[in-house]
Formats: structure tokens, C-alpha cells, sequence
């Protein structure tokens, strides 16, 4: 079965312009109006192929093909729309455009009946980038049961709204009706899961490869640091009576890049990609300084030892620059290897379509650990990013390699659902 290539890149190239920055790459948070249009795109093309739609409590969308059989196990085809703030135009909605063609491919050849191979429903998730709440893989945790309801009033935006707020507000149109879908989803009947997703990083297109198989998905653990000095003027303190809230974060930040690049062989990553400062003023010393701290690896005591190195050298700063020092965990995933069987498949797959392949690892987080992690065989499939770029508006890949994957999805799909060939 062969994809429509041109429906594909028509599909993705529609979806860009579902953006809160035109010009300027591409911004499309969950729950906001550009999510929903996105996903108003995506059900009106699922809904004319004939296909059901289901939503859940936090807004992840599951799209069964017509001929599904209640009860039949399913496999499991998905990503996210939503996007980091200034992001690129492929992030997510590659897998989801990638799902959808199957989908489209499925539901024009559907058949019916008891010898019929495996459901196919393709799934969005909502909230993956943790754009609002801060807490990457948001849908997926709680349709896998990592987060459960409590969580709906913990997860905060900046504006101090909780989830469970913004739901009640912002929920897409088909939100309308009452969720059909309630977290944490009964997953016993899902054989399979895969995703599609740009690589976002340089290996591929350096290996001069067309496809990513990937085995370990990195972990990472989120903190939020909070730096309380004292407020002043900046004209009339002397520098050795400030206690400035940013020269401390400052510290901090280059004490942490120093920590985890002190081993070069490691392939432990640290970011601190947001910071507050109050009050913000160019003429007053900064009172208070917030700034977010991610550590990743593919080792979870890598990740966990050094998180806590870097705990303590803040710590210690804080205390040496009479800075009060607060410290929230905000979120965390471990890492994780995907199914050896749906590798093995992804390989045979890439084999007899002749694309040269690599194993590899992913530095990005993506929905699809969650539901590895929950026990359902996951995979991935990965494109090159030209130049490594991506959470840019520069990200972008080659068309060629965008249908690559695509149709690679479909064989592999075609395979675990138990359709030979055909
Ligand atoms: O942060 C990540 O790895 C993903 O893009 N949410
Ligand atoms: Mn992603
Ligand atoms: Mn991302």
C-alpha cells in the first residue's frame, strides 16, 4: 500500500499557518485557539474518511478507522500539535500528518469482518511540550496514569491558572459534548503504539542516514529554582552590599553547564531555558530571580546524580551571596527502551525498502515513553532535521525524507496489525 505523498506534504504545509507568530516560526500551545484549529483541520479530513472521534478529560484525541471491530486489540499511531513558543512547523504534527495519512490509507481500502488484522486508531496528545504548564508530555501521562486528578489543580500556568481551569475554559469546539475518553485510558487493549517524529538533532543527516530506528528514549527531571535577594537602587548600593537576586542565577546557570560538561564522555545534557527576573527594572537591583533546570540522559542516575550536584552548588551559592534559595520538582520521566519486536519490524521495514538506517538514541522526550512506559510495545521512527535544527523557526527537513518515513510507517504499521503485503 503506498502513501499519497502529495496529500502529506499538502497537509503539513496547511497545518504551519495554525500559528500565533506568523513570520516567526511557529507557536501553537495547547488549549489555545490555533490547537483547536489545528485539530479542526485534522478531525473535518478523519471525519469525511469516515472515521470515529473520541476526546478524553485533558483533551487527547483518539481516531478510530471505520472498520475497526469493538474489542479487537489496536495498534496505536500519534503525536502532538502543540509546539514551543517561536517552534518549527514539523515538531509533532509530522507524526500526526504521518498517523492521518494512514488513516486516510486504512479507511479507502477498509475492510470488515472477523479475519480483519488489528484496530488502527490514530491519537493526538495534548499538552507534549509543557508550553503552558511546564511539565513536558502532559496528555500522556495522564492517559497513561503517570498523573491522575490531583495534578489537573498542581500543574500551574504562568498566569497561576490550573490545568483543571483552563480545561473548564478552553477546551477544543468538540469538547462540547461530554468527553467520551477518561483518563487514565483502559490500555489493555492496545497492542502497539508508534511514533513518527522528526529527529531534531544532528546525527542522521552527519551518518548521512534517511531513517532513525530508536532504542532508549533520554530521561529528564525538571526543577524550578527560586532566588530571593534584596531589592535596591542601582545607582546608590555599593557592590560589595548587594544581594542580587540575577548575579546569583547567573552563578548558578554557569556553575550547572560547568558541572555536567565536565565530562565530555557523557552524553548528560543541562538547560535552564526560562527565567523571571522581579522587578525587571534596568535602574533596580533584582529582588528575586526564577529560573527553570532540566537535566537529561539516557542513565537515570546519571540524570538524579548530577541534579544533585548541581542542588548543591546553588545551594551553596545562595548561601555565600545571602540569597534565599527555594527549589520546586516540577516534573520527571525516566528513561526508557523501546520494544525490541517493534524495532526488529522498523529494521525488516527499512531493509526491504532499501533506506539506509540508524539505531540511535533520542535526546528529545516525546509521548510515546509514556506509553513504553505503561508496558504497551512502542517504537519510533525518526527523519533527519537539516542542520540539526529544531524548537526553531529554521527547523525543516528534506520533502523526500518527510515521505520516507511516512510510507515506512505505514509498512511497519501494516506489519504489527498482521496485514501481509497486501
Ligand atoms: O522537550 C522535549 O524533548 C520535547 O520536545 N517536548
Ligand atoms: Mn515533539
Ligand atoms: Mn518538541
Amino acid at each position: 500500500m503506498k502513501i499519497n505523498s502529495d496529500r502529506l506534504l499538502e497537509n503539513l504545509r496547511a497545518l504551519r499557518k495554525f500559528t500565533d507568530t506568523p513570520g516567526e516560526g511557529v507557536t501553537r500551545f495547547s488549549y489555545g485557539v490555533q490547537d483547536a484549529n489545528a485539530k479542526a483541520f485534522i478531525l473535518e479530513r478523519a471525519k469525511a474518511a469516515g472515521c470515529t472521534v473520541r476526546l478524553d478529560d485533558v483533551g487527547n484525541i483518539r481516531i478510530g478507522l471505520p472498520g475497526n471491530e469493538p474489542g479487537r486489540p489496536v495498534v496505536l499511531c500519534g503525536s502532538h500539535v502543540d509546539t514551543v513558543r517561536n517552534g518549527g512547523w514539523l515538531d509533532g504534527i509530522y507524526g500526526v500528518c504521518g498517523a492521518l495519512e494512514v488513516l486516510e490509507c486504512l479507511a479507502e481500502g477498509v475492510k470488515t469482518g472477523p479475519d480483519q488484522p488489528l484496530n488502527y486508531e490514530m491519537v493526538i496528545f495534548a499538552e507534549e511540550e509543557g508550553s503552558n504548564f511546564g511539565s513536558t508530555m502532559t496528555g500522556s501521562k495522564f492517559a497513561a496514569g503517570k498523573y491522575a486528578d490531583a495534578d489537573l489543580d498542581k500543574l500551574t500556568d504562568d498566569q497561576g491558572r490550573t490545568l483543571r481551569e483552563v480545561l473548564a475554559e478552553q477546551m477544543p469546539p468538540e469538547a462540547a459534548g461530554k468527553p467520551v475518553l477518561t483518563v487514565p485510558w483502559d490500555l489493555t487493549n492496545i497492542a502497539a503504539m508508534l511514533e513518527l517524529h522528526i529527529e531534531q538533532g544532528p546525527v542522521l543527516e552527519r551518518a548521512g542516514r534517511s531513517i532513525g530506528i530508536v532504542d532508549t528514549i533520554f530521561g529528564m527531571r525538571v526543577i524550578e529554582v527560586t532566588l530571593t535577594g534584596a531589592g535596591n537602587h542601582a545607582g546608590a548600593t555599593p557592590m560589595k552590599e548587594r544581594r542580587d537576586a540575577l548575579c546569583a542565577a547567573a552563578e548558578c546557570i554557569l556553575t550547572a553547564e560547568e558541572i555536567v560538561s565536565a565530562d565530555p564522555e557523557e552524553r548528560t545534557v543541562v538547560t535552564v531555558g526560562k527565567i523571571d527576573v522581579q522587578p525587571n527594572c534596568s535602574n533596580v537591583i533584582p529582588e528575586a530571580a526564577r529560573f527553570s533546570l532540566e537535566v537529561r540522559d539516557s542513565d537515570a542516575d546519571e540524570i538524579n546524580g548530577n541534579m544533585e550536584r548541581i542542588l548543591h552548588a546553588v545551594r551553596q551559592i545562595a548561601m555565600d551571596r545571602g540569597i534565599y534559595c527555594g527549589v520546586r520538582e516540577v516534573s520527571q520521566s525516566d528513561p526508557i527502551r523501546l520494544d525490541e519486536e517493534i524495532i526488529r519490524q522498523i529494521h525488516i521495514a527499512a531493509e526491504e525498502a532499501g533506506i539506509p538506517y540508524l539505531l540511535m538514541d533520542s535526546g528529545a522526550v516525546h509521548d510515546a515513553c509514556m506509553i513504553a512506559e505503561a508496558g504497551i510495545p512502542t517504537g519510533m521512527i525518526f527523519v533527519p532535521s537539516i542542520d540539526g535544527r529544531s524548537h526553531v523557526p529554521e527547523e525543516d527537513t528534506k520533502a523526500t525524507d518527510l515521505i520516507a518515513g511516512a510510507q515506512l510507517l505505514l509498512d511497519v504499521i501494516e506489519k504489527l496489525r498482521g496485514n501481509k503485503g497486501e
